[in-house]
């Protein structure tokens, strides 16, 4: 049942004194966390989410992505952080390599990101893309709010107003949002859009497993109740505290691991696919448990293409670093290394390997020389890139966050640090309602 496998020998005895005197500490974490009896714990409508989620849901948004799909070649999702980073982990994870190279085909549109950046060149450059094809929008931000996709959506939403027309438009947008509150909200009530709601309860980070992750992931022709699915198998095998607990732990080794003066976190894939969930996992550990002066710096690196870059410093810089390593049992296609007559290159002695094969020795000597070099080396071995395992691996590791967040004495679903830069950069644009900050921070500038 379970897709994913956990081994923690190669990390645990660098830091077997702490390990153990945490394993209290880890049993309580999880059962706070499950009772909801922590800080935080107004945030934990994802804790049971693939469970409970109605197929009515799925159906719906199933079906609203058949619409875009059936009317797109594009499909723009519009939102930065946790309303973005989700969907983008999953599509890519699933999706061809090379799929943005191909033509649009019918019935799969691409999916395209805005919003997750001020650039003025990739905004300009988006929408002379999208000038003249057929595309639609899928607008997501939860407090609706949030500056860089409400920059996006004024524009791209202005775009497709032009070439469709206003009331087709109208059916190629959906707003993903709170329930009743934000300025996006409002803008879809009064415009008539299709929305989604994100839950009250679950935070933007958390959000992969609601419509926030799971429309544009359907809009790209994946299997979202084969993704639900599968965390639902993970929420399962997770809902007991105890030694054979893997979220339990994974995190109970963590915070071990940065007792014993381990602070960075480095999530390593030997499959380029992978980059983008390295992504969203960041964010997922960096947002939960980096605050009051604590946390794991989460790191990541795409291997072994970052060996010829990061390679030195992970394997003799400062031993402040521990590895979790995501590796794929098998790839979904078998190439093999072809023999060569002339042999110049030297690498007669691979000809009918599998290309994983020189892989997967990459990864096992790189893994001996890490250890070797004093850096714990966590494996997660994942049965196959496909909707199901990933849906095991997102709950996994949200509950694992979760989980190590209470071990780590944290609140774990607040992001107060967050909004500093916010502050500043409104004072510095002078928007309404931040004269007192404007004024104060012009004359920091000013010093
Ligand atoms: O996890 C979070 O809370 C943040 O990263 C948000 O997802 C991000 O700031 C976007 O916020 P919003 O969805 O309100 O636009």
């Amino acid at each position: 049942m379970k897709s994913i496998d956990l081994n923690i020998q190669d990390a645990v005895f660098f830091a077997e004194k702490q390990f153990e005197a945490n394993k209290d500490r880890a049993v309580e974490a999880m059962s706070t966390l499950e009772n909801g009896t922590g800080q935080g714990a107004d945030f934990l409508g994802w804790l049971h989410l693939p469970s409970q989620t109605p197929k009515s849901l799925l159906e719906s948004i199933n079906k609203t992505a058949e619409r875009l799909r059936e009317n797109c070649e594009y499909v723009v999702c519009i939102g930065i952080g946790g309303s973005y980073l989700g969907a983008k982990a999953v599509i890519s994870a699933l999706s061809d390599n090379f799929s943005d190279f191909y033509a649009p085909a019918p019935k799969n549109p691409k999916i395209l990101y805005a919003g997750q950046n001020i650039s003025e060149e990739y905004t300009a450059e988006l929408e002379k893309l999208l000038s003249g094809r057929k595309f639609g929008i899928i607008v997501i931000s939860k407090s609706g709010t949030t500056t860089e996709p409400a920059i996006a959506f004024r524009i791209f939403k202005e775009l497709l107003e032009k070439q469709a027309g206003k009331d087709k438009a109208k059916d190629l947008i959906v707003a993903i949002t709170d329930e009743k509150k934000g300025a996006l909200r409002t803008l879809a009530s009064r415009e008539g859009y299709e929305t989604y709601v994100i839950p009250d309860n679950v935070g933007g980070r958390f959000s992969v497993l609601t419509p926030v992750g799971l429309l544009p992931i359907a809009c790209a022709g994946f299997n979202i109740l084969k993704l639900v699915g599968g965390a639902a198998e993970m929420e399962e095998a997770t809902k007991h505290p105890g030694a054979d607990n893997p979220c339990e732990t994974y995190a109970r080794l963590r915070n071990a691991l940065y007792a014993a003066g381990k602070k960075i976190e480095i999530l390593v894939n030997y499959n380029p696919k992978l980059h983008f969930l390295a992504e969203w996992w960041k964010q997922l550990y960096g947002e939960s448990e980096g605050k009051d002066g604590k946390g794991i710096f989460p790191a990541s690196v795409d291997l072994t293409t970052d060996l010829h870059s990061m390679g030195q410093w992970i394997q003799e810089g400062e031993r402040t670093i521990f590895e979790t390593v995501l590796s794929v049992k098998k790839p979904a296609i078998s190439r093999r290394i072809p023999q060569d007559a002339e042999n110049l290159d030297g690498i007669n002695y691979l000809a009918g390997k599998n290309i994983d094969y020189v892989n997967k020795m990459a990864e096992l000597g790189t893994k001996i020389a890490h250890v070797d070099g004093g850096v714990p080396v966590i494996k997660i071995e994942l049965n196959a890139l496909d909707e199901e395992t990933l849906g095991q691996l997102i709950y996994f590791f949200e509950k694992a966050c979760g989980i190590s967040g209470y071990i780590l004495g944290v609140n774990p679903f607040n992001q107060p640090g967050v909004e500093a830069y916010k502050k500043n950069m409104f004072a510095l644009l002078e928007k309404p309602g931040f004269e007192k900050e404007t004024q104060e921070i012009k004359a920091k500038i000013n010093k």
